[in-house]
C-alpha cells in the first residue's frame, strides 16, 4: 500500500473542515463514516451530498446538552432551512431538538418526518392565510409572528388558544455577508421595538392569542460571538416575558485558515449575557442551522474536464445548480480529490461548475493535486444550505443525499429524475391538462 507522502497531504491539511468521522485509507481514499467516498459515488452517482451521521448527532448533542447544562429552561430548535431533508428532521427529533420551519413546504417535510407538531415553531415574514390555516389545523406549537397583517390573519383564523412569539428587530448589524445579515435596522424581518410593543399589547388583549415572548435572529455565519451577547441585551429591552428566542447564526470554519468559535464558546457567551439581562427562570431558545449541519456534510463531484488556458480549470459535473450558496454569499470553501486524498497539493486551480454562468465558480484557487478526468472531487463543509438552494438551472437534477455511519451508507433523499423534471410541465405536453 502507498505510504502517505512525507509532505502533508492536501486532505490532512483540511482535517478540521472535513467531517469529524472522516479519514484516509492507506490507498489514499477519503472515507466518511467508514465508507470510501469513491464507493459512494459509484453507487449513488454525482453530484452527491454525503453526511457523517454520527458527526451530525454528536453536534446536535453538543448544542442540546451544552445549553441545558448552562440554562436548564431551554430548547434548541433545528433551523430546518439549513438542511430540509426528511432524514435530517428525523435525526433532529430523535436527538431532542425542536424544529423551526419557514413556510408550509418545510412544515410538510417536518410533519412527514414525524416531528411532534407541538415542537414546531413556524417562521416567515410573509406567511399566507392558507399557510397559517394549515399550521393551526396541524397543531403547530408556536407561531413566530412577523407583522401586524399576520395578526389580522390570525385574528380571523383562531378558534382555540395559540402560543405566539413576536419577531423584533434588535438593530444589531451582523458582521457577515450583507445577504446574511437580518437584524439591522433596515431588516425586512420583524418589527422595530416601538411597533413591537404595540403588537404585544394587541396580542395580550386577544382572548385566543397566547403571547409568550420575543424572537430575534441577527444573521448567519457570524464568527464574533460578542454580537450574540449584544443581541441578548437588546432583546431584554423589549420587556419581561416567559420566553426569549435568540435565533441562530453561529458561523463555522470553512477554510483551513478560518477561525470559528466552538459551540461551547458560543453557549458560554449567550448564557453569560442571558444571566446578565434576561429574567431568571425564563425560557431560552436558540435556532442553530449552519453550525449544526455544515461540517458533517460534503458534496462529491466527478471531474469532467481539465483545461489549461493560462489558468487551470477543473470542471465538475455539478455547480451553482447544487451549490448556489457560493454565488449568493461568496463563501470560500476547500476541496479534496477523494480518490487521491493522500497526495500533497500541486497547484491552485479554478474549480468550476457546469452551469452557463462565469459566476459558476465553486472555488477560486483550490489547492489540489493535478486533477484528472474521472477524479472524485469533494467540496468540504457543504452540509448547510447547499441542498436547500439546489435548483434546476440548465435542467440540472437536484442531487441525492446519503447518510453514512459505522461503515454503512443509507440513501435518505433520492436524486431527482428527468421524469420529475418533466412532471410539472405536463400541462404543456401531449395529453396534459392545465390542471394536472
Ligand atoms: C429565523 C432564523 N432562525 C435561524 C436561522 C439559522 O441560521 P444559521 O443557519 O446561521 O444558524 C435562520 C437562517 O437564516 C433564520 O432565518
Amino acid at each position: 500500500m502507498t505510504a502517505v507522502p512525507a509532505q502533508e497531504s492536501h486532505a490532512a491539511r483540511l482535517r478540521e473542515v472535513l467531517p469529524e468521522h472522516s479519514g484516509v485509507t492507506e490507498a489514499g481514499e477519503l472515507t466518511i463514516g467508514g465508507v470510501e467516498v469513491s464507493a459512494l459515488v459509484e453507487q449513488y452517482g454525482t453530484p452527491l451530498h454525503v453526511f457523517d451521521e454520527i458527526g451530525l448527532r454528536e453536534q446536535a448533542r453538543r448544542f442540546v446538552r451544552g445549553l441545558r447544562e448552562r440554562w436548564p429552561n431551554s430548547d434548541v430548535l433545528f433551523a430546518s432551512k439549513s438542511l430540509p431533508a426528511v432524514g435530517m428532521y428525523k435525526i433532529a427529533q430523535e436527538e431532542g431538538l425542536a424544529v423551526d420551519v419557514a413556510g408550509a413546504g418545510e412544515l410538510h417535510l417536518a410533519l412527514a418526518a414525524g416531528v411532534d407538531p407541538a415542537r414546531i415553531y413556524f417562521h416567515g415574514n410573509a406567511k399566507t392565510t392558507a399557510e397559517l390555516a394549515f399550521a393551526l389545523e396541524r397543531g403547530v406549537g408556536t407561531i413566530i409572528v412577523d407583522n401586524t397583517d399576520e395578526l389580522d390573519r390570525l385574528d380571523a383564523l383562531l378558534t382555540a388558544p395559540q402560543a405566539l412569539l413576536l419577531r423584533v428587530i434588535p438593530g444589531v448589524e451582523a458582521e457577515t455577508h450583507a445577504s446574511q445579515a437580518t437584524g439591522g435596522t433596515r431588516s425586512k424581518f420583524g418589527l422595530p421595538m416601538d411597533q413591537a410593543l404595540a403588537a404585544i399589547e394587541r396580542m395580550r388583549a386577544h382572548p385566543l392569542m397566547r403571547f409568550e415572548g420575543v424572537h430575534l435572529h441577527i444573521g448567519s455565519q457570524i464568527l464574533n460571538t460578542a454580537q450574540f451577547a449584544e443581541a441578548v441585551e437588546k432583546i431584554s429591552s423589549a420587556g419581561h416575558f416567559p420566553t426569549y428566542d435568540i435565533g441562530g447564526g453561529l458561523g463555522v470554519k470553512y477554510t483551513h485558515a478560518d477561525d470559528a468559535p466552538s459551540v461551547e464558546a458560543y453557549l458560554d457567551e449567550i448564557v453569560a449575557a442571558a444571566k446578565a439581562h434576561l429574567p431568571e427562570g425564563s425560557r431560552l431558545l436558540i435556532e442553530p442551522g449552519r453550525s449544526l449541519v455544515a461540517r458533517a456534510g460534503v458534496s462529491a463531484y466527478r471531474v469532467v474536464s481539465v483545461k489549461r488556458t493560462g489558468q487551470v480549470f477543473v470542471a465538475v459535473d455539478g455547480g451553482m445548480a447544487d451549490q448556489l450558496d457560493v454565488a449568493l454569499t461568496l463563501q470560500r470553501y476547500e476541496a479534496v480529490i477523494a480518490n487521491r486524498a493522500a497526495e500533497p497539493a500541486a497547484e491552485a486551480v479554478q474549480l468550476v461548475g457546469r452551469q452557463c454562468e462565469s459566476g459558476d465558480l465553486l472555488i477560486d484557487g483550490a489547492d489540489l493535486p493535478e486533477a484528472r478526468v474521472g477524479d472524485v472531487v469533494v467540496m468540504a463543509t457543504t452540509g448547510a444550505y447547499s441542498y436547500t438552494t439546489s435548483n434546476n438551472y440548465n435542467g440540472a437534477l437536484k442531487p441525492a443525499i446519503v447518510f453514512v455511519a459505522d461503515g454503512e451508507a443509507r440513501l435518505v433523499t433520492r436524486r431527482e429524475t428527468y421524469a420529475d423534471l418533466l412532471a410539472t410541465h405536463a400541462p404543456a405536453l401531449e395529453g396534459g391538462t392545465a390542471t394536472d
